[in-house]
Formats: structure tokens, sequence, C-alpha cells
């Protein structure tokens, strides 16, 4: 099936106009973590492909605000806008700093985009992508001429260090992108997936009181408020729908791998991203990874890896690119972007 037949239906398209990103400048290593828990740089590099990742200060006020409002600016400034310029902000994040207002209020009443719609909405990893998706869905069907998307987690502060089965993979990040409307309907996203199986909440969560504990998870030794995971639930899953969901793209956009130019998988563990460029023949200098340096950012992810791939020129715009996420919910979502 071609892009014309995709997109079939609809007037208009949509273009990446800018993308930008923020991480804090705070390193923590692998030797850090093995100071202040039983770990070892080894153990991590081999189960995760993680080296280090970066994470706020939130004695210099620091954290998720702070860091969506650095993407969003040189997002904006990528794309040679003001706030002004766009018609609605959406924040994707799970560590919001309040839930009133809204992140994206904030962010909107910082950067000069009243009276633009605001809001936030939480997919966990896949944040980003549900936002790009209905971004892209918003502008299509002529709602909105120009929307600021932003997905961010600040991992640092839902995370309790003294355990080390969930710390050791997580950093903190922001992405961000200006997507704006264009004539030609066959740019911009032509095909996309949002999809959840919320029966699996207990893999990966984040209690606010004792009574929300999953069944069986009573013994771990988390603090209430941080994010406990079920390691080989999520990565059976991972495995699974990660592949099942670049599968389905290339079935429903009749195209093969080497017909990409670039694919932006969410980097959660490398291992996961090895075995979905083995298992599916994914070319593997189009995949991007970054987890080595930045580990999983949650709703961060996948736009640090755009902003950083666009910037370092790595994406052949005359090709699609895939974008492909999954995570807490849990959610799995991908978009076959056409520039
Ligand atoms: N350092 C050293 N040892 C550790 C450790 C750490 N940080 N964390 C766990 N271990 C130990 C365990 O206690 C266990 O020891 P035991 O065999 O004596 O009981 C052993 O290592 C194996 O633990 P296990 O949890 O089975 O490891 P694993 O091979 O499943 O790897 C993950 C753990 C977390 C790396 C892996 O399960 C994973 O990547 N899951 C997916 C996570 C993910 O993607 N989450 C985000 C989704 S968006």
């Amino acid at each position: 099936m071609n892009a014309s037949d995709l997109t079939a239906g609809f007037n208009r398209g949509v273009r990446i106009a800018g993308t930008g990103s923020a991480v804090p400048d705070r390193v923590l290593s692998n030797h850090d973590l093995a100071k202040m828990m039983d770990t070892s740089d080894e153990w991590i590099q081999q189960r995760t492909g993680i080296r280090e990742r970066r994470i706020c200060d939130p004695d210099k006020g620091e954290g998720t605000l702070w860091l969506s409002e650095q993407a969003a600016t040189r997002a904006l400034e990528d794309a040679g806008l003001t706030g002004a310029d766009v018609d609605l902000v959406i924040v994707a994040t799970v560590t919001m700093e309040m839930t009133c207002p809204s992140t994206a209020a904030r962010i909107a009443g910082k950067i000069g985009a009243t009276p633009a719609g605001a809001f936030d909405i939480t997919a966990a990893c896949c944040g980003f992508m549900y936002a790009l998706n209905l971004a892209d869905s918003l502008i299509r069907v002529g709602r909105a001429d120009r929307i600021l998307i932003v997905g961010c987690d600040c991992m640092s502060s839902i995370i309790d260090y003294e355990d080390r089965s969930v710390s050791i993979l997580f950093g903190d990040a922001a992405g961000s992108a200006v997507l704006e409307a264009v004539d030609d309907p066959a740019r911009g996203s032509v095909y996309q997936s949002l999809q959840a199986d919320g029966r699996g909440w207990p893999s990966l969560y984040i209690p606010r009181h004792e009574s929300q504990i999953a069944e069986g998870d009573e013994d771990t030794k988390i603090r209430i408020g941080c994010l406990r995971m079920n390691g080989r639930e999520v990565y059976k899953f991972a495995v699974t729908r990660f592949q099942r969901a670049i599968k389905d793209a290339f079935e429903k956009t009749g195209l093969a791998p080497d017909e990409f130019g670039a694919f932006i998988c969410h980097q959660s563990n490398a291992r996961i991203i090895e075995s979905a460029v083995e298992k599916l023949g994914l070319p593997e200098d189009k995949v991007y990874v970054n987890i080595d340096r930045f580990g999983n950012s949650s709703a961060g992810s996948v736009g640090l890896c755009l902003d950083q791939m666009r910037k370092a020129g790595r994406i052949d715009e005359s090709k699609p690119t895939m974008l492909v996420a999954f995570g807490g919910g849990m959610t799995w979502a991908s978009s076959v972007w056409r520039h």
C-alpha cells in the first residue's frame, strides 16, 4: 500500500518544523551506582547496555518542568517560531511536579503560547509516541495548525536508589517537536498504532498508597511513591510487543526494512533493540541507540533520539522513519513518518 492509500480521506498532512531536547548535566555512572548499592558496571552493561545516565539536581530546581521548558524552547528556536505561533501544547509525562495545573499549561505560560490549549497525557514510555500520533491526527483533521509536543520524565524523582533492580535502568530527559500542517496528506504519520493492555499494569507501576501494591509484590522493598517493576515480565512483554508493532507497520504499509531511512526506538534495554534488529532484519546502521549514555528516560526517550538524530544529520528524509515504543500501562505505539 502506498502513502496516498494510507492517508486517503485527509486533505492535509504534517511536517516536523523543529525539534529540541534537554538532559541534566549531572552524570550518574554505573560506577557511581556500585558505590550506592550491590551492583557492578559489568552486570549493568551486560544486561542492559547502559554505562551512565543523566539525573536532575532538585536542589538547583531541576525537574520535569525545567527539562520540558528547555526542550520546548529549543524546538521552537529550531522551527524559527515563538510560543505565540502554536495552537496547542501537549506534554507527555508520568513525573509531573503537579497534576494541577498541567505541566503543559505551565510550559505554555512560560513560552508565551497563550491562549493555546494545553494538557498533559500519561502513557509512560510511550508518552512521546502517543503525543506525536495524537497531534498528527488533530492537525490532519484541521483542529490545529501547529502543535508543540514534549515527552519528558524526571525518573530520578520516582526512583528508590536503595533498590538495585529498577534504579539502574532509568535517567532523566526531555524531547520536543513542533508539528505543522502542510498541504500534502502523504506527509506526516502515514501509519500509526496506539495500543494498551491494562491487565499488565502490575508489571510497571507507581503506587501512591500501600493499598495499591499489586498482589505478589508485597515483599518488594521499594518506597511507596517510587517505580516498581517486574523486570522479567516487562522483558517478555517488550520483546514480543515491540517486534509485533514493527512487523505490523511493515505489513500495513507494505514497506520493507531497507526502505526506511531511520528507526527511532524507545531506549529501554539495548538487548531488546538488538533482538528486534536480528529477528526482523532491521538495517543496523539505521537503528539509533543512545541508551549507553542516557539510560531509559521513559517519555523523554523517543523525542531525545529524534532530536539527536536530526541534528546529527542521521535521518534520511527521502525515506520514511519508523518510530516505536512500549511501556507501562502496558502500552505500545508506532508511527511511520514521511518527511
Ligand atoms: N546488579 C546486580 N545484580 C542484580 C541487579 C543489579 N542491578 N538486579 C538484579 N540482580 C540480580 C537478581 O537479584 C538476580 O539474582 P539471583 O539470580 O541471585 O536471584 C539476578 O541478578 C538476575 O535477576 P533478573 O531480574 O532475573 O535479571 P534479568 O536478566 O531479568 O535482568 C533487567 C534484569 C531489569 C535488566 C531485565 O529484566 C530487563 O531489562 N527487563 C525489562 C525492563 C524494561 O525494559 N523496563 C522499562 C520498560 S519501558
